[in-house]
């Protein structure tokens, strides 16, 4: 039995805050944001709207657009880092309960921007063991609930939404998710974190008040091994499997900075209508950017079935990695 990725959707929150508006919260240019990051604007969930909410949402469209009733999923894995709740229940049962399925296996993945691409290889690892048939993979993210509005360092990076997809058993290898590697090195865990509220740092009011429930990134280290792991990682996966750059129709990398997308595409030689660039107008959305740029080329035609995707990611753990497969699912035109 194979595994295969059947259909993909997304929810993506009304409002938007602009360059422009930042440029009234905090010391920065529309121009400085746009040259070091590529991002014009993204959205930014409402008050009363949580990662579960639009996990839900995102859920939805994508087990309709498979073919297949709630009752059919036998697995929900959320890969998030703005959980609903910190420890527990998980937001993937949550979005269970939201979507009205019970005895059902749930769990949550945290690897950070990594998330969508480990739950992928984990939904491709129970079906091809037999456990599952269908499993629906959410990445979903309310970072604006995690986010230090006052630190223009970070502020201006983040965006909430949430993608899903149903990962099904196949008997047809053409269909079959290709490859996935999946990795992580927690000496620089320090580069990306939140250091307050878990249990080195128990919530307090000193805690609360540095804001250490909020991210705190290096970035131009994180930028750095970003563009190397990524890099690296493609050509590995690439490689191990005998294909060239050029032999890929969508890449789709994590969206966290146009720079690092472009240093990335133009190492492995690639053209500008390979690579998916969704940064500009969503932000960095962690676990939700690859689904939702995957998404965003399904919903506008680009994506059809049998097209070879590659995927690429890079975040907090720090956490990276890659996966070829092909779009196995309905086209949407
Ligand atoms: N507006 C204006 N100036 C700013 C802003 C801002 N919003 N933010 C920082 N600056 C200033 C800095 O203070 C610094 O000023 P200084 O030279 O006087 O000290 C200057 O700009 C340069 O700062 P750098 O941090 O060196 O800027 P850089 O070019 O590296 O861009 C960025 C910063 C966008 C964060 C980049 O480093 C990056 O994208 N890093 C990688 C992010 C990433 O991939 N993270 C992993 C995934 S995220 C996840 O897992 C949740």
């Amino acid at each position: 039995m194979y595994a295969a990725l059947k259909s993909i959707g997304a929810y993506i929150p009304e409002k938007v805050l602009t360059n422009k508006d930042f440029e009234t919260m905090v010391d920065t240019t529309d121009e400085w944001i746009v040259k070091r990051t590529g991002i014009k604007e993204r959205h930014i969930a409402a008050k009363d709207e949580l990662t579960s909410d639009m996990g839900v949402e995102a859920a939805k469209i994508a087990i309709q657009r498979a073919g297949l009733k709630i009752n059919d999923i036998d697995m929900i894995v959320c890969a998030t880092i703005s959980p609903d709740y910190l420890c527990m229940p998980s937001t993937a049962c949550v979005i269970a309960s939201k979507l009205g399925r019970t005895n059902v296996t749930a769990f949550d993945i945290s690897a950070a921007c990594t998330g969508f691409i480990y739950a992928l290889a984990v939904a491709k690892a129970f079906i091809e063991s037999g456990m599952k048939k269908n499993v629906l993979i959410v990445g979903a993210e309310k970072l604006s609930a995690i986010v230090d509005y006052d630190d223009r360092t970070t502020c201006v990076l983040f965006g909430d939404g949430a993608g899903a997809a149903v990962v099904s058993a196949t008997k047809k290898r053409s269909e079959a998710i290709t490859d996935i590697h999946i990795s992580a090195d927690g000496n620089y865990g320090d580069l990306l974190m939140t250091p307050g509220c878990g249990v080195k740092h128990p919530c307090s009011e000193n805690i609360v008040e540095e804001k250490l429930c909020t991210m705190k990134m290096k970035g131009n280290e994180t930028f750095k091994i970003a563009v190397r792991t990524l890099t690296s990682d493609v050509v590995n996966i690439l490689n191990d499997n005998g294909l060239d750059a050029q032999e890929i129709k969508h890449f789709i990398p994590h969206q966290a900075n146009y720079r690092i997308i472009k240093a990335v595409g133009d190492a492995l030689k690639m053209s500008s209508d390979q690579v998916v660039l969704t940064v500009h107008k969503y932000g960095n959305t962690s676990s939700a950017s690859i689904p939702m740029a995957m998404n965003d080329i399904w919903e506008n035609g680009r994506l059809q079935q049998g097209d070879t995707m590659l995927l690429d990611a890079f975040g907090g753990g720090l956490t990276w990695g890659s996966a070829l497969l092909p779009f196995a699912g309905k086209p949407a035109k």
